[in-house]
């Protein structure tokens, strides 16, 4: 968001629109999100405290999270090279092949764990919907994270899966 923290306006002494910047803030403790105070802005649930401010929307859960792992990964200044998250996600070539590799061996069949079936797109379709699958892959406080006792998915492939639910869950 323009008109705040840029070169320009330094609200509080905080310039965020560059690498450098954001660094020499001394905010951002590379490998410890709970300590980095840029971190805690975001997530405050006090909104006179939150960042960015009333009126503005607090950041989505999934903005969070990538923030989130880019301190947790040293806050390097780097890319996301091999994952093009930009481009329409497609279920059959995008988000199936994840969750065959990562769920189907507890969510298929008769007994799926939680009657919950992923091995097609309408099973995929159901948890999108109802917010389960955001909430459990993100592990989002009220969900169970998933998948169980295994790491969590890596930021490529969870932005994939946000993304094409943002996009309408569809069967493309
Ligand atoms: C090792 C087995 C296992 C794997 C792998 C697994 N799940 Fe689950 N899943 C479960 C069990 C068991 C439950 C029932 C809730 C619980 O016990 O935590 C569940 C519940 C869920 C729920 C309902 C969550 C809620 O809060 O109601 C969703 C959605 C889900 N899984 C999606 C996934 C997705 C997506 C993956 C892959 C990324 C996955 N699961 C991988 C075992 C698994």
């Amino acid at each position: 968001m323009s008109g705040c923290h840029s070169s320009a306006s330094h609200a509080d002494g905080i310039v965020l629109d560059n690498y450098t910047s954001i660094i020499q803030t001394g905010e951002i403790e590379a490998g410890k999100p709970n300590k980095s105070e840029l971190f805690e802005v975001i997530t405050e649930s006090d909104p006179d405290k939150r960042m960015p401010p009333p009126p503005a929307a607090a950041l989505s859960p999934e903005l969070i999270e990538q923030f989130r792992v880019w301190i947790l990964q040293g806050a390097k200044n780097n890319a996301c090279q091999s994952c093009d998250t930009n481009k329409i996600i497609s279920f059959s070539q995008d988000v199936q092949p994840i969750i065959q590799t990562a769920c189907l061996g507890c969510h298929q069949g008769s007994g799926a764990s939680a009657g919950i079936d992923l091995s097609s797109y309408a099973g995929v379709k159901a948890v999108a919907d109802n917010g389960k699958l955001n909430g459990s892959i993100l592990h989002l406080n009220g969900f169970s994270p998933m998948p169980k006792n295994g790491n969590q998915l890596d930021i490529c492939d969870r932005t994939k899966i946000i993304h094409w639910i943002q996009a309408g869950s569809l069967n493309n």
